[in-house]
């Protein structure tokens, strides 16, 4: 009988933009963060791998901590002279946490991208990209809900989600309910294993609530204005995702102000209705 591969996934960063902590910073997780005896550890900037045999990898997001990612991750570091595991990455949008990874992938190594259109343009129109030689790295462009494969196997879907332009684009208040190519949540499945990575979403919609209400694993995250959900009150991802039937929900993308990061009321709250703050090198199995 064939073997059902094992679906991998490690958080390679459980942080936000800026990471924890961020470097202008002072605020309590970041105090914490940079103090060796307090519990609260550094956390790396938002970025997914996941590999069907621990072999291949695909990342799903660029974050610019990606070297030090590669280097507290074995299964991600070379196996000989000249190689990486990593045969892809997926982008769901095109801010600065989600992109800047790619220029830590320099270095002539072949992989694939894969993003929408709006998400490739910024790559396209921004030459210092042009580090990535294209003999070697492809840029494929997909379509929302087009199927596409990462890894020989796996199987990924985009689809839109309320969100908004990165913000080194942002002109004026940006509209935080349009749903476009910019801001894109991931739905992962392989041997009828799902998984839903959405590092980025403004508000939960009916759209929404139907897709993710039939499988497992995601991440919404704080700060309506950044494009993120707020965690508690209402229309806050608690509530939203609470009721729906999800196996494990677990944040990822995480601000560095947020206080679920520590041991609190607030963490409390989140945990005692099921779910789980993400960290740097949290793998989960399927
Ligand atoms: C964030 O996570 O706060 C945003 O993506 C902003 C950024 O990283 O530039
Ligand atoms: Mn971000
Ligand atoms: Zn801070």
């Amino acid at each position: 009988m064939k073997k059902m591969s094992d679906l991998r996934i490690i958080v390679l960063g459980a942080a936000a933009g800026g990471g924890l902590p961020q470097w202008n910073c002072g605020c309590l997780n970041c105090s914490m963060a940079r103090d060796p005896a307090s519990a609260l550890r550094p956390q790396t900037q938002s970025s997914l791998a996941v590999s069907l045999d621990g072999e291949a990898w695909a990342v799903f997001n660029a974050s610019p901590d990606m070297r030090e990612q590669v280097g507290a991750n074995l299964a991600l570091q070379p196996r000989r002279l000249r190689h990486s595991p990593i045969k892809s990455v997926v982008l769901t949008n095109g801010d600065i946490d989600h992109l800047a990874g790619l220029l830590v992938l320099r270095e002539k190594q072949a992989f694939t991208v894969f993003s929408t259109g709006a998400v490739d343009q910024i790559i396209a129109e921004n030459p210092v990209f042009r580090v990535l030689d294209p003999e070697l790295v492809s840029r494929t462009i997909v379509s929302i809900e087009e199927p596409f494969f990462p890894l020989p196997s796996l199987e990924a879907r985009l689809f839109a989600v309320p969100g908004k332009v990165p913000l080194f684009l942002e002109e004026g208040e940006p509209d935080l309910a349009v749903e476009s190519e910019h801001t894109v949540g991931l739905e992962l499945e392989a041997d009828n294993k799902r998984i839903y990575y959405i590092p980025g979403c403004a508000m939960m919609n009916d759209a929404l609530g139907r897709r993710l209400n039939v499988a497992s694993g995601t991440g919404c995250k704080t700060g309506r204005r950044m494009g993120h959900m707020p965690i508690g009150g209402e229309g806050g991802s608690l509530d939203a995702l609470g009721t729906l039937n999800i196996r494990r929900k677990i944040y990822v993308h995480i601000n560095n102000t947020n206080p679920i990061w520590r041991a609190g009321s607030e963490r409390d709250s989140v945990e005692s209705r099921g779910f789980e703050v993400g960290f740097d090198g949290m793998e989960v199995r399927l």
